[in-house]
């Protein structure tokens, strides 16, 4: 079986496209580097360097994908805001591009990565006062994404489903992650990513830097089973056009997050609290659609401490990136943290 992977050089897409070579898939990778590294492309898959907002026919028709796994995106979410230009750039227009030279060429299912951000603010219940046992996100929520990032993520999935709708094909799955760390996810990124940010801070005798007090939680997902659900979408009968969330159940405050690295790195706390900035204070996803999608991969996902240690020993043990910058010049300064004025 023939399968595309855009974003194969960046964290999730390396593991994705792994996991088919695995499965003995033939894989082309598409990615433009402008995030991620070529260490991280698997040395069996055909690495094609392009940007996926450009023609991508001679890609399409040489290969004949029968599976696009659609990747590729630069996921800042805080910095949405301040690039919203090029954020419906790379990520609507650009997956509008993969899916119609897709469509044009055969491909008969097409697996996105959309995002938590796709919900935006959770309901009432869920922001108040409680903490983070509360009430968690399911797919047959409303979604009001609250960022240029949320808002094209969701774009992305009705014109997946229209395009289903009006052409007949391909088939697809839609999958929303969320705070997804691990081995090979690129630490240098000072815009996004907050495990690899503290990580990065933590081994380089950095503070580590916390918007507001640190009491914002998320339940940070550890790549493993993340990366082969969205596998296994490719050939899983009963993920065909379904949308589903995925990712870990483990409850975690930032600041809480930040002493665990401090530990697992083996440095003392050292952490700078900045001026808080406009974000969902809980986000928590319900995976009870994934645990019936894909039972044997869920079945005993990696802790964030277990998953904390894997991902600390791969950065030590390689050489830390150079720093990425953002693709593209921030097109609105008003109401940029002053850490990100000067290229963080
Ligand atoms: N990491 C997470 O926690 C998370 C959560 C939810 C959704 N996602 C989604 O998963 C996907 C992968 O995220 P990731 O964390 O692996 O990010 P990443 O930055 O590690 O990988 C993205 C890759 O896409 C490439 N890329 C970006 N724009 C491109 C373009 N126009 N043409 C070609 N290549 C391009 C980058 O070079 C990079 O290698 C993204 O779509 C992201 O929105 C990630």
């Amino acid at each position: 079986m023939r399968a595309l992977v855009t974003g194969v050089a960046g964290f999730i897409g390396s593991h994705v496209a792994d996991g088919l070579l695995r499965q003995g898939w033939d894989v082309m990778g598409i990615d433009d580097l402008s995030g991620g590294t070529m260490v991280n492309v698997p040395k069996d898959a055909k690495f094609i360097n392009r940007d996926v907002g450009l023609d991508l026919d001679d890609l399409m028709a040489e290969f004949q994908p029968k599976v696009v796994y659609h990747l590729a995106a630069y996921a800042a979410e805080g910095l949405s805001h301040h690039i919203p230009v090029f954020n419906y750039q790379n990520n609507i227009v650009a997956t509008a591009n993969v899916l119609a030279s897709a469509y044009r060429h055969g491909a008969k299912h097409f697996v996105f990565t959309s995002s938590i951000a796709a919900y935006g603010h959770p309901r009432k219940s869920n922001s108040d006062a409680g903490g983070p046992q509360r009430e968690r996100l399911t797919e047959d929520d409303v979604c009001s994404p609250c960022d240029p990032y949320g808002i094209a993520k969701l774009a992305c999935e009705h014109h997946i489903q229209a395009f289903f709708d009006y052409y007949g094909g391909p088939t697809y799955t839609i999958i929303r992650p969320h705070n997804v760390f691990g081995p090979k996810q690129n630490v240098s990124d000072p815009y996004r990513n907050v495990v690899g940010i503290f990580i990065r801070q933590a081994i380089s005798g950095q503070p580590m830097t916390i918007f507001g007090d640190g009491q914002q939680t998320r339940s940070f997902s550890y790549i493993d089973s993340v990366a082969q659900c969205i596998a296994a979408s490719g050939w899983t009968e009963a993920a065909k056009n379904q949308t589903f969330n995925v990712g870990g159940d483990e409850p975690m405050s930032v600041i809480e997050l930040a002493k665990r690295v401090c530990e697992t790195v083996g440095v003392d706390e050292n952490i700078q609290h900045l001026a808080p900035r406009q974000e969902v204070l809980h986000a928590h996803a319900d995976h009870k659609k994934a645990h019936q999608l894909f039972p044997e991969i869920h079945r005993s996902p990696v802790s964030i401490q277990a998953g904390l240690k894997a991902t600390v020993q791969h950065v030590t043990e390689n050489e830390i990136p150079t720093p990425t910058h953002c693709p593209s010049a921030i097109e609105i300064k008003d109401k940029l943290p002053p850490l990100w004025r000067d290229g963080a």
